[in-house]
């Protein structure tokens, strides 16, 4: 039997495909109710074992526990003292949030493009966006891909820059051997809820220095020298001083009840994840006109993401109407990413324009994002394929 024979008469699925819902376990809830049952919900014990697990498992000295991955990039760009008068380098090929923090500290964002084929900054487009004003690089590992590492560090070593890594799809992710988050100066988690790890919402950053991992910390809770659990621990005192005018950017032991039993089960969801790349792989790789995702040859692929390209040369249909139509045979998907150049605030607070990035234009018109989650079966996959395959068959281009 042909692939085509096989996947173009199966049936057409009965439910809506989701595209990513999360995978909580009996363990993350029975630590919820624990922290509920406790009487300590917010920022507390379970938060600080959180930070010492994911710490460990990095690789890095130190690692704070915010509300977001937003809140943890800003806080490293505040940290450093960035503001006005300087340019901070990031990619177009993100979400808004990587190049918004740099708004907010009051920096320029100054984009440079992609690779088309790993999605990811091209460092030698770095090295031609620096200016005497550029204080820092944030490199973005897309769909879980290491950014080239060696090329970024030596870059920042010779200009002087600090390297704040947008970790946000790549927990997991290794790069020559080291793991993500053990790298740079600075490493950003997120824990939002379609991530590898999830508290629903939330963040990380991780850190050798010492200082600016304190830093961080008290920035993050009103400036305030010592936090709150600390203040009613048995010995502690009720005074405090306010030693910055900090943020509100704490994470909940709620949140941390459910982080620590999602990162204590990352290997797996790893290995889950690297299965059904596989899969999808065997059973996509075959039809024209499809570009996918692979390993990665200086490293590991944490497999945040399943986004495809379509070669849009060949089919009949945009990738918009190729959305919909997946939708009408009961899969969703995604688009990761609209490059942020071409959203409606550019022109007036990034001072970009549609043209700027080509190859972050290029990818942003082709990629499509195929559902991608633990609890997927062999079953889910291959009506994916399917719906896939006949949306390809159907709409291509006759030569
Ligand atoms: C690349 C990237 N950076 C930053 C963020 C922001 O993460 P958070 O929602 O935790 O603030 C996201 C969120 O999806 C992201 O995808």
């Amino acid at each position: 039997m042909t692939p085509d024979e096989k996947y173009l008469n199966r049936p057409k699925r009965q439910a809506m495909l989701p595209f990513c819902p999360p995978d909580i376990g009996p363990e993350e809830i029975d630590e919820v109710v624990d922290s509920l049952r406790s009487g300590w919900i917010t920022t507390g014990p379970k938060v600080a074992k959180f930070e010492q697990e994911l710490a460990a498992y990095v690789g890095a000295k130190h690692a704070m526990m915010l509300n977001s991955a937003t809140s943890g990039l800003f806080l490293c760009l505040k940290a450093l003292g960035i503001g006005p008068g300087d340019e901070v380098i990031t990619t177009p090929y993100t979400f808004a949030a990587s190049v918004n923090v740099i708004l907010h500290a009051g920096a320029r964002p100054v984009l440079a493009d992609v690779r088309k084929d790993d999605f990811n900054i091209d460092p030698e487009l770095i090295a031609r966006a620096i200016t005497p004003k550029t204080r820092a690089v944030i490199p973005v590992h897309y769909a879980g891909r290491s950014c080239d590492m060696d090329a970024i560090g030596a870059l920042a070593k010779k200009h002087n820059l600090t390297v704040i890594e947008d970790a946000a799809h790549a927990i997991g992710t290794e790069y020559r051997g080291k793991k993500t988050g053990s790298i740079s100066r600075f490493t950003v988690f997120s824990f939002h809820a379609v991530k590898n790890v999830t508290t629903g919402e939330g963040g990380a950053v991780s850190t050798d220095d010492t200082a600016m991992a304190e830093k961080i910390k008290v920035m993050s809770l009103h400036g305030m020298n010592k936090d709150a659990w600390k203040r009613y621990a048995p010995g502690g005192k009720v005074q405090y001083d306010i030693v910055y005018p900090g943020y509100k950017f704490n994470m909940t032991d709620l949140q941390a009840g459910l982080g620590i039993h999602q990162l204590r089960k990352i290997e797996q969801t790893l290995e889950k994840r690297r299965a059904i790349a596989a899969r999808y792989r065997a059973g996509l790789e075959d039809i024209p006109g499809l570009t996918l995702p692979g390993e990665d040859p200086q490293g590991r692929n944490c497999w945040h993401l399943y986004p495809l390209l379509l070669d849009l040369e060949n089919l009949s249909i945009d990738r918009n109407q190729v959305i919909e139509l997946l939708k009408q045979e009961n899969v969703s998907s995604n688009v990761h990413y609209t490059p942020v150049h071409l959203f409606s605030y550019a022109k007036e607070f990034l001072g970009y324009k549609p043209g700027d990035f080509p190859n972050a234009e290029w990818l942003g018109e082709r990629e499509l994002t195929l559902p991608f989650y633990n609890r997927l079966s062999d079953d889910d996959i291959d009506d994916v394929i399917a719906a896939v395959r006949k949306v390809m068959t159907t709409n291509r281009t006759a030569h």
